[in-house]
């Protein structure tokens, strides 16, 4: 009798860690920070090119089709280990579109971008009907709409002209701690462009979903964990926007966690219409490190002026 009491007094303060832990302190801190990224990977290609071979390169092959850069039409030849062609092609558009020389090289540059925490939606972005020659094109040449600054979705998706406001529904999942930062995203697009927002009960239809998810959540683009990818948002008119809930999210400038504002800033921009953008000032560009906040700028407003046409 005593030792269960002993053991209920025990768990008492365990599950509460546990409980507190989600989106809130690291279960390993504080010398974990990079260790279990799902892109750690990259670092054992460092010095890699075209030739070599190594298991790890099919992993580098998924990792730059996730992101645009590699055809996935060339399945056949995504699941080797041996630095191709395409590899090196993919890895020199990939170098271009973040003003890297494009050598081709997995050089110490090209790695440490590589790794970096980041959005989930693709920088290179296909239309459905683009050929292979299309794609092709696209790998060989300039990245069109990723290299200058701002981009659009293919076939520059966007919501009706007449429709300026959008309602949002933020899900019953959400820590508490992140409605006040999604909000004031959502304010930071109000001030900057023609579209106003309001929030709706979590019962109603939404125009805008916003919740956290976390590993395989059914929208067909699972969550990595940790590190990695930490949220994706789709294109217009589909209004869904995902957190990553294995991610530590805090709402400011904390080392090592992520501020959920910049994040949602950046998400809502794809709910717009705007893709990834090469500048490395504007919200819309794909990568951001922890401890980090940022707001929209002149690059993301411009974008959606020319995409809206206002
Ligand atoms: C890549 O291949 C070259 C030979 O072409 C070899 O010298 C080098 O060690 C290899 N690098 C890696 C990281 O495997
Ligand atoms: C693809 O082509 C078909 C037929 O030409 C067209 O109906 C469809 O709208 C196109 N889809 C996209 C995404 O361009
Ligand atoms: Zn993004
Ligand atoms: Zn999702």
């Amino acid at each position: 009798m005593a030792l269960k009491y002993f053991q209920l007094l025990f768990c008492i303060p365990l599950v509460f860690l546990v409980f507190s832990d989600i989106g809130h302190a690291t279960r390993h801190a504080p010398d974990d920070k990079n260790l279990h990224s799902p892109f750690e990977f990259i670092k054992h290609l460092e010095g890699c090119h075209k030739g070599n071979k190594s298991k790890e390169i099919h992993r580098l092959k998924n990792y730059l089709q996730k992101f645009g850069y590699l055809d996935d039409l060339d399945q056949g030849n995504a699941d080797d280990d041996t630095f191709d062609d395409a590899l090196e092609s993919a890895v020199k558009t990939y170098q271009s579109n973040f003003h890297i020389n494009p050598t081709g090289i997995l050089d110490v540059i090209t790695v440490s971008k590589m790794v970096e925490t980041r959005c989930g939606v693709p920088d290179i972005v296909r239309g459905a009907n683009s050929t292979r020659a299309d794609r092709r094109k696209h790998d060989s040449g300039p990245v069109i709409h990723a290299v200058a600054h701002y981009s659009f979705f293919p076939n520059r998706l966007r919501w009706p002209p007449t429709k300026t406001h959008l309602t949002y529904n933020i899900l019953p999942n959400t820590p508490s701690n992140a409605v006040g930062p999604v909000r004031r995203a959502f304010n930071q697009w109000a001030s900057a462009t023609h579209f106003t927002f309001s929030q709706v009960q979590s019962n109603q239809r939404a125009d805008l979903v916003i919740g956290f998810f976390r590993g395989n959540h059914g929208d067909g683009h699972s969550f990595d964990g940790r590190g990695g990818v930490l949220a994706h948002a789709f294109a217009p008119t589909n209004g869904r926007f995902h957190y990553d809930a294995d991610e530590r999210w805090v709402d400011g400038i904390v080392m090592r966690a992520f501020d959920l504002e910049t994040v949602a800033v950046h998400e809502i921009g794809h709910l717009l219409g705007l893709g990834h953008s090469s500048v490395r000032e504007a919200i819309m560009y794909p990568s951001i490190p922890a401890g980090v906040r940022k707001n929209l700028h002149e690059d993301d407003i411009e974008g959606i002026r020319v995409l809206y046409n206002v």
